[in-house]
């Protein structure tokens, strides 16, 4: 049986971080592109070295050309600028736009058939972007941050209730920013509300600190957080290979769910292997419903910028 074929674009710290994750996951044959010689092959080279110790078998090209990108089934998007210290997501838009859409041309020529899971910022108009740009089927491009946004908070959760992180589902809602919509209401451990067990202040503490995840890493670092989005990503690269019907939360195209017009937000979904199988609907109460809709507000503005740009 052929293997899959994951093409990784960007061998930068969450590109390589997701190859070799997807790697031990034996996701299938990996192909790790970038524009810079030598870096893609190196990282490429180093991953295919500890699979005798890890025991992983998959072959794993590092490259600059993109005929060897051909016949992907799957396509992640993590080429573009990160965050530095003092930068929002939205301030990468103008250069990465330009970047993604460079890509996504290229996926068009060369892997027609595949699937796309973006994760450069800003990350809703950056899905846009290459939905945009591809024609693809709407449940073919597919963002990645609510499983990043998800694991923040169930991280913050279980260490709080000194439980297994294993144990706690979240629900997490809107643009990957500082509007995103946690929700509590649907978030559970070992099947209690989370409502239950903590007050409060406390999970508004929690949300608060999820919502700034990504910042407060960049800001210990000096650059931006790599192991979680990468593992975010390769979840949601497995449920789409192995027609997993995972659910969870992700950057989909919504044009009648949650009125929300024809843009890319998130939103809890069926993960399979034709993409987006399903936008879950759920029916939020009033206050969620309000932050939802600020939050789309935000992503339709920064959809706008796109549409200026390109
Ligand atoms: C984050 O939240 C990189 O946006 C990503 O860490």
């Amino acid at each position: 049986m052929a293997r899959n074929k994951i093409t990784i674009v960007g061998a930068g710290n969450v590109g390589a971080t997701t190859a070799h994750i997807a790697a031990t996951r034996q996701l299938g044959d990996i192909v790790l592109i970038d524009i810079i010689k030598g870096l893609s092959e190196g990282k490429a080279i180093d991953i295919a070295e500890a699979a005798p110790v890890q025991l992983y078998d998959c072959n794993i090209v590092g490259t600059c050309n993109w005929k060897e990108t051909a016949g992907s089934n799957i396509v992640i998007i993590t080429s573009g600028l990160p965050r530095k210290p003092g930068m929002s997501r939205d301030d990468l838009l103008a250069k990465n736009a330009g970047i993604v859409k460079d890509v996504s041309e290229k996926i068009v020529k060369y892997s027609p058939d595949s699937i796309i899971i973006v994760v450069c910022n800003p990350l809703d108009a950056m899905a846009y972007t290459a939905s945009k740009i591809t024609g693809f089927a709407k449940n073919k491009v597919i963002g990645m941050a609510g499983a990043l946004d998800s694991a923040r908070f169930s991280c913050f959760l279980a260490a709080e209730l000194g439980v297994s992180v294993e144990d706690v589902k979240c629900v997490l809602m809107g643009g990957h920013g500082d509007d995103m919509v946690p929700l509590p209401r649907l978030t559970s451990v070992g099947g209690i509300p989370v409502t239950e067990l903590l007050d409060e202040d406390k999970i508004a503490e929690l949300i608060e600190r999820t919502r700034k995840g990504g910042i407060e890493v960049v800001n210990l670092l000096g650059y931006s957080a790599y192991y979680a989005p990468a593992a975010g990503t390769v979840k949601m690269a497995e449920a789409i290979l192995k027609d997993k019907k995972t659910v969870l939360s992700c950057c989909a195209y919504c044009k009648n769910q949650y009125d929300a017009g024809g843009y890319f937000i998130g939103v809890p979904a069926i993960l399979g292997k034709n993409g987006v199988e399903k936008v879950i609907e759920l029916d939020l109460n009033k206050s969620e419903r309000t932050q939802f809709d600020k939050s789309l507000a935000h992503v339709k503005q920064l959809a706008a910028k796109i549409d200026e740009l390109i």
